[in-house]
């Protein structure tokens, strides 16, 4: 009592006396701080749905304009169910699963999008204004009706493979410029019991290693902040199994992503506490911050999703069937098969070397020879990988002839020519870092690290892009023989920095990439049918948006079979076969030292795209033989590895064995190959695969291919689909680097 007596004294005494404390000078009158609260017109509640034929992507519009996420999932006939539907925990301190949330307003979990405004304020809120559907395109407007921004969300449908598309378009209709310093492709909000998450990590030569983790209550981030070489050490792509802590190929739900971006990637993956998935994958924002001026839109890179209610072997097969139909520049038709100079000459070679090259590979029935690293650099000849990038003049004292002779030399023995170029880089020691240091990415008064002796270009500067362009169009005119180019980039970026970007440096990684994108536009204008390979020290650029514009990718420089199949087992359940570079190398393999019986290398070059790369005058006339025989067998069915379903039968990470299988739409042809990888007593005596995606009722005669005594009892007999998928089909694999390929074809 006596406390309060005493407290409300010292509170009401000074103002009844006016006391004013000593150093409080009033401050001038000022108007009243009136705060107003910009109004948000209602809109009609409403549900939007993305259906494909399995599958559907819900959205809810409520009174008050808040788009949210209810259901990516199997197909609801009837998506108006979801007009009321609630998850429980909206409430005055969580908008619940939005749409594409933006930071600002209730949202406090990782955003889709980030905006800083002119007055440095950093609140953005986004409402529903309309939607329009045409065709397979779903386009969902949004606004900030306090700073006119406004963002597009665009879903395409893939209705016959399951895949729905999405990107976003972000427009600043305020009169200001802002930054971007967020801006997710694509925002999914999953709904599960628990999630297991399959994405990928590597290294050179160890590309797509599968990596498997049960998601807990936080955020998991999958990113690239390589500028280039985006997928050396991981891949934006990932599958997601709900409810399960098993993987399976052939049941349970799996969702799975694919971000078609060549640059920096983030894909974050953040479970809160209610327990929903949020996933928000797109171009990394880190050192990126966009400036958008008044007027101006950013729209980002595709996000591919497919849902599957059959396991992961179904989502692969969706992403297979979209990418061959609707996304690879060359769809899925069938790239030559060839001998790579490479690992059979390195950079030692003069004329001579190649025309014999290109007679064995002619001889062993081979389709194309390309000729690699090496061939230019007058002034700094390319001998070793320390000079000669970025001047890309032949080399006339290695091919006096020059390259024209040695393509139509090819030409004339019935094969197509292909030829290396690397044309974002060079070498200190050219004449093209000399003469045009301005053209290297580089930042001021730091040091320019080499990373295999070589510089990267600013390809975010136009007149770089000419210059690359150039590259590939003079190394054309270089012949008319030449039919494919592979295109190298060795190197990630370091200490970025672009002389032409000014004071606009944090565009560098993004302008970079869509300067390279702007470049394959232009030269697949002037060359839609030259085959062009993306390869980056192997497999360091396979994503879907090179995808657009390469034909093929070079999966890894690691040939080792037994290391390939991991890696040609990781790349599979995201891409499709049609498009994976896979070599037959010597032994003792330069990458790894493994020794392999060469019909173990055949048998796994042969479930990609095939070719060989070592110098065939070592081969014995024995192997000489082999090769003939699996190079003729594969061309009699590789339609079905560049057109067909892909079946995993066997992991190779789960035992002993790695088995898979294409097979025809049509069901009526197959190629089913099988390898025996490590020895563990009985599990290893007897595999048995379970065949899948045959008919059941119809009757395949199975044969083996490239041996004269087949490992399989049923060899050259007919069996049901139904036996071949029961567990009828063990043959015996049972010695490390055994392997076997089989044909299947159905009976009329
Ligand atoms: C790296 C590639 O992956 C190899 O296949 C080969 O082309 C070398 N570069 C050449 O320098």
């Amino acid at each position: 009592m006596r406390k309060l007596l005493i407290l409300t004294i010292a509170i009401v005494l000074p103002s009844l006396l006016c006391i004013t404390p000593l150093d409080a000078k009033k401050p001038p009158r000022k108007k009243a701080y009136v705060h107003t609260v910009v109004e948000i017109p209602a809109v009609e509640p409403q549900v939007i749905a993305v259906q494909t034929a399995n599958s559907s992507l819900v959205m809810q519009v409520d009174g008050k304009g808040v788009l949210r996420m209810c259901h990516y999932g199997a197909l609801v006939q009837d998506p108006s169910q979801f007009l009321s539907y609630s998850d429980g925990y909206i409430c005055d301190n969580d908008p619940g699963p939005l749409a594409y949330p933006s930071a600002g307003g209730m949202f406090t979990w990782r955003p889709a999008l980030e905006v800083r405004y002119a007055d440095g304020s950093c609140n953005t809120e986004l409402y529903f204004t309309g939607c329009e559907v045409s065709g397979r395109k779903t386009v969902v407007h949004l606004k900030d009706y306090v700073t006119a921004l406004t963002v597009d969300l665009v879903y395409e449908a893939f209705a016959d493979e399951d895949v729905i598309v999405s990107h976003t378009e972000i427009y600043n209709g305020s009169k200001q410029a802002v930054t971007l310093t967020g801006f997710a492709s694509s925002y999914m909000v999953l709904n599960a019991r628990e999630y297991l998450l399959t994405h990928f990590h590597g290294w050179w030569a160890g590309e797509m290693q599968v990596d498997r983790e049960m998601l807990g209550h936080d955020t998991k981030v999958l990113e690239s902040r390589r500028g280039v070489q985006n997928t050396q050490i991981n891949n934006p792509s990932f599958l997601v199994s709900l409810n399960t802590r098993e993987w399976s190929e052939t049941s349970g739900e799996v969702v799975a992503g694919a971000l078609a971006w060549s640059g920096n990637w983030q894909i974050a993956l953040e479970q809160p506490q209610t327990g929903l998935l949020n996933i928000s994958a797109g171009m990394h924002p880190a050192s990126s911050a966009y400036p958008l001026k008044a007027g101006e839109s950013f729209i980002t890179p595709d996000m591919i999703y497919t849902w599957s209610g059959n396991g992961a072997g179904q989502a692969s097969r969706n992403l297979h069937r979209y990418a061959r139909r609707h996304r690879l520049y060359g769809g899925s038709k069938v790239n030559p098969t060839l001998l790579n100079s490479w690992e059979g000459a390195y950079f030692s070679f003069k004329t001579k070397t190649l025309t014999d090259m290109i007679d064995d590979a002619a001889d062993m029935g081979l389709e194309m020879f390309v000729l690699d690293d090496g061939w230019f650099g007058s002034d700094y000849p390319r001998n070793g990988d320390a000079a000669g990038l970025g001047d890309w003049e032949p080399n006339l004292k290695k091919i006096p002839e020059g390259i024209d002779y040695v393509a139509s030399y090819a030409h004339s023995k019935g094969l197509k020519f292909g030829i290396w170029i690397e044309p974002e880089m060079a070498n200190p020691e050219s004449n093209l870092a000399k003469q045009h240091p301005e053209w290297l990415v580089q930042s001021p008064g730091r040091e320019n690290y080499t990373r295999r002796n070589q510089w990267i270009l600013d390809l975010s500067n136009p007149a770089v892009q000419d210059f690359v362009f150039g590259v590939f169009d003079n190394t054309m005119k270089l012949s008319p023989s030449i039919d494919y180019i592979k295109w190298d980039c060795n190197r990630l970026v370091m200490n970025f920095g672009s002389s032409y970007l000014g004071e606009e440096q944090e565009r560098f990684y993004i302008d970079y990439i869509q300067g390279l994108y702007k470049v394959m536009r232009r030269i697949r204008e002037r060359y839609p049918d030259v085959i062009v390979q993306c390869c980056s020290a192997g497999g360091a650029r396979v994503d879907y948006g090179a995808l657009q514009w390469f034909d093929e990718i070079w999966a890894s420089d690691n040939s080792d079979a037994i290391c390939r199949n991991y890696i040609q087992y990781g790349t599979s359940l995201i891409y499709p076969a049609c498009i994976m570079g896979a070599h037959v190398s010597t032994v003792p393999n330069h990458q790894t030292g493994n020794i392999t019986p060469l019909k173990f290398r055949f048998d796994v070059a042969c479930s990609g795209r095939l070719g060989m790369e070592l110098q065939p005058k070592t081969l014995s006339p024995d192997d000489r033989a082999l090769a003939d025989r699996c190079i003729r067998s594969y061309k009699s069915w590789r339609d079905l590895v560049f057109e067909g379903d892909l079946y995993r039968l066997a992991s190779p990470y789960d035992g002993t064995h790695y088995a898979l299988m294409y097979v025809s739409e049509d069901k009526s042809r197959a190629v089913v190959f099988a390898y025996c990888l490590k020895y563990i007593t009985g599990l290893t005596a007897s595999p048995v695969f379970k065949l899948d995606g045959l008919d059941p009722a119809r009757r395949y005669r199975v044969t083996e291919q490239n041996v004269d005594a087949s490992c399989w009892w049923g060899d050259g007999q007919v069996f049901s689909g139904e036996f071949l998928a029961a567990g009828g089909f063990n043959p015996r694999l049972n010695r490390p680097l055994t392997s076997a390929v089989f044909y299947l074809e159905a009976e009329r």
